[in-house]
């Protein structure tokens, strides 16, 4: 979904910071070595310690420099057993995973509010069309691994409880009332989870 490149690459200069560009200026190219190809962050288990027992690890172009202006990135994600990667969407990418490991529910809802989902298991994979919200949930009885491709080097996310209920300065009490259909004591119970 990025826009095509106009080189054969352009690692992401992310000390220029003086200047705003659609992505990151390039690194000179006297400067790149191989190294800047390569990137083990998705080789390392995420903690999954927190209060939703998953954790993603991106490989997108803040993380692998290298991906500035070829329009893919990937992420890791772990899950401890029950663990749920919340419902969110991806403003700028298409999603496509693959199950690495484990046993997970896999859903995303449609503009229509239709709602697909799968469980699947090692080696299958399903795709997330750009925008929709969806989730994973680890139904099985041990951890679950996906690896997890995008069409942007910066897919960005959306997560919804975060997004709702955590946001800076905060969505308006009433607003969020009037939207869920229920009581104030209800939104600042959600709100207080996430604040930290
Ligand atoms: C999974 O949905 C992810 O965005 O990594
Ligand atoms: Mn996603």
């Amino acid at each position: 979904a990025d826009p095509d490149p106009l080189q054969d690459f352009c690692v992401a200069d992310q000390s220029a910071s003086s200047i705003s560009v659609n992505g990151f200026p390039c690194k000179p190219a006297s400067e790149v070595t191989s190294d800047d190809f390569f990137f083990d962050g998705l080789s390392k288990v995420g903690d999954t310690s927190n209060i939703f027992g998953s954790n993603v690890t991106g490989g997108n172009v803040l993380t692998f420099p290298a991906l500035n202006t070829l329009g893919i990135s990937m992420n890791r994600v772990d899950f401890a057993p029950g663990g749920v990667n919340p419902p969110h969407s991806h403003p700028r990418a298409t999603e496509s995973g693959v199950v690495i490991e484990g046993k997970l529910l896999v859903g995303f809802v449609t503009t229509g509010n239709v709602y697909h989902s799968k469980v699947l298991t090692a080696g299958q994979m399903f795709v997330i069309p750009r925008g929709l919200v969806h989730f994973q949930k680890n139904v099985g009885v041990g951890k679950a691994l996906v690896i997890a491709a995008f069409n942007s080097q910066l897919p960005g996310a959306v997560v919804l409880p975060f997004t709702l209920f955590a946001s800076t300065p905060s969505i308006p009490d009433d607003v969020l009332t009037r939207a869920f259909q229920v009581e104030e004591k209800v939104v600042e119970s959600i709100k207080s989870k996430f604040s930290s």
